[in-house]
């Protein structure tokens, strides 16, 4: 279980209550695909299903372009793309390191990999995602899911759901302390603006207030203060 959050230090610790509400949900979906093997109407875990998607698509999306991007841009030192996806690859021992939650004595070109592997664990992500939406699409319009089918369906969501769970550690561990060090206070009021409230939706509230309702009264109450602080600044044009 995920530890009581009751201080925000810096505005870019609100990503660990986005974190829990992405525990909460996933945890809630694979519950709904876990009880679908004794059979029933798989509608009720389409619909959970699909909101996690949407919201961790805008997620990951949103972190991609406003937050590890700047990050890249500001490592001058860094080493192209190619090379961060070769360093990744033989940087297991780094991971292990990471999940101490020391990032101090890495290099600049292993900080902009670790950078790059966040965007490549989006990516896997959606893909785990797409995978379960084929199944669905596929599955749905018959008129029975077989049981075979649905523990396949179970075990994929749970599969995404640990891979989830897996890049929200590596982010908290490293890419957050990067935006700490490197976001000025205003910088990261700006970017978790963006993560939390969607200018572009026609509910711009649709993440808040999600994350709102998975929290304890104390960790909305965080939420809350963080919004009066970011309320002021305009994040409609980049
Ligand atoms: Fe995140
Ligand atoms: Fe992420």
């Amino acid at each position: 279980m995920m530890e009581d959050i009751t201080r925000l230090d810096s505005p870019i610790d609100v990503m660990v209550l986005m974190h829990k509400a992405f525990h909460a949900l996933s945890l809630r979906v694979e519950g709904l695909a876990a009880a679908s093997e004794k059979g029933g109407d798989l509608t009720e875990f389409q619909k959970g299903f699909e909101f996690w998607v949407k919201q961790l698509v805008y997620h990951a999306t949103t972190e991609d372009d406003y937050m590890t991007g700047p990050l890249k841009n500001s490592q001058p030192a860094r080493d192209n793309e190619t090379e961060h996806v070769e360093l990744v690859k033989h940087a297991t021992g780094i991971v292990e390191f990471l999940g101490k939650g020391d990032t101090a004595g890495l290099e600049a070109n292993v900080k902009a990999a670790m950078i790059t592997m966040d965007e490549q664990q989006h990516e896997e992500l959606v893909d785990s995602a797409k995978e379960i939406q084929e199944i669905l699409t596929r599955e749905m319009g018959r008129d029975k899911v077989i049981t075979r089918t649905r523990r396949h369906l179970y075990r994929k969501v749970m599969d995404m759901r640990i891979l989830e769970f897996d890049h929200f550690e590596n982010e908290e561990a490293f890419v957050c302390s990067l935006v700490r060090d490197q976001m000025s206070e205003q910088q990261q009021l700006d970017l978790v603006k963006r993560l939390l409230v969607d200018e572009s939706a026609e509910d711009p509230r649709w993440v808040i207030d999600w994350v709102a309702e998975e929290l304890k009264p104390n960790e909305r109450q965080l939420l809350a203060d963080l919004e009066t602080r970011f309320a002021g600044i305009s994040t409609a044009a980049d």
